[in-house]
């Protein structure tokens, strides 16, 4: 594999830095732009300093962002304020960075010559239309401000891929989980949350009947999406769903939880979630179509996340 240089946006963060453990590994030269405002150091630890090199910043600053695209080659555009809430209560804040960002990465990304931008776009474009599978040709109609400005700054990257001649992808991630996320948020995915109150003895919170199901994809599976379409010839200029394409209701992941532990927690139910939506579920035939398939189950992923970080619990295979 080549000696390229990548430059990873958001590299400390949750699935950014598992992008650039898996570059490294590949022998690629890894540059991070990180503002560590959740990202974090410690995600990055394992990662010997010699196959990094680390810029502290912000990809809502132009300059920066310039500073950081020197002499690479290609990006991984993964910086962002994951929050949706956070875009409700601060649609200004968040959209310097989660559209403003992704303009000056796509900016910089054209003064420099990159080769290819590879962008973290969402499920939450599609907004809550409820016809399922998710196709990327149905009409997107997101609404949140984050939703908003992920369906913005993937138009704008076709917009320079088009037009301008900056190589640009979009996968739209649907709900990802693994090592390394941060359950300290109320707004924390679920996966995180529910795992990190086991640890503590804790039955899990459900937000409503429970019923509600998310398409929950491993992160591992994200990165193998990403290190396709680095230089897949058919992936520039289309976005690309990242789902598993199997619904897992919260119900059943409290139910799988429950028996990988030997316990019996009962989840405890409180009101439904304002903006949630019901159902989520990818169709990943295109990207199948490049030669991806997700290669780990839910079950296997929270096997793992609970060997990892509950200590002392027996977990069944
Ligand atoms: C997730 C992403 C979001 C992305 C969207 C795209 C996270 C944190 N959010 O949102 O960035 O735009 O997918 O599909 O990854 N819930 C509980 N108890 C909890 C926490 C959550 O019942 O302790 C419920 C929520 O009310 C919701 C479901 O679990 O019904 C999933 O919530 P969450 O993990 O926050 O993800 P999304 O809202 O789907």
């Amino acid at each position: 594999m080549g000696k390229s240089t990548v430059l990873v946006t958001g590299g400390c963060g949750f699935i950014g830095s598992h992008i650039v453990e898996t570059l490294v590994q590949k022998s690629y030269r890894v540059r991070i732009l990180d503002n560590l405002s959740t990202g974090k150091l410690e995600n990055i630890a394992s990662i010997s300093k010699q196959d990094i090199d680390l810029l502290i910043g912000d990809v809502a600053d132009l300059s920066t962002v310039e500073e950081a695209m020197q002499g690479c080659e290609y990006v991984f555009h993964e910086a962002a304020i994951a929050s949706v809430p956070k875009s409700v209560n601060d649609p200004i804040g968040t959209g310097k960075v989660n559209y403003g960002g992704t303009l000056n990465v796509l900016e910089a990304a054209r003064k420099h010559s990159i080769r290819r931008v590879v962008f973290a776009g969402s499920a939450a474009v599609y907004g809550s239309e409820p016809t399922l599978p998710k196709q990327e040709s149905m009409a997107a109609n997101p609404i949140t401000p984050y939703g908003v400005d992920k369906l913005g700054s993937e138009l704008m990257g076709h917009f320079y891929a088009r037009t301008l001649g900056v190589e640009f992808v979009c996968l739209r991630y649907f709900n990802v989980f693994g090592l390394r996320q941060d359950p300290s948020s109320p707004y924390s995915g679920a996966i995180s949350i529910f795992c990190d109150r086991i640890r503590q003895g804790l039955a899990p919170v459900i937000y409503g009947d429970g019923l509600q199901s998310r398409d929950f994809v491993h992160v591992s599976d994200v990165v193998k999406a990403n290190l396709i379409v680095l230089e897949h010839p058919q992936a520039t200029g289309k976005s690309f769903n990242v789902g598993c394409g199997v619904a897992t209701s919260l119900l059943d992941i409290t139910n799988i939880l429950n028996d990988l532990t030997g316990q019996n927690l009962q989840a405890i139910h409180q009101e439904p979630r304002p903006g949630d939506i019901r159902h989520s579920l990818a169709d990943n035939t295109t990207l199948r179509t490049l030669g991806w398939s997700p290669q780990i189950s839910i079950r296997q992923g929270l096997a793992e996340l609970l060997q990892t970080s509950v200590a002392n619990l027996k977990v069944k295979k």
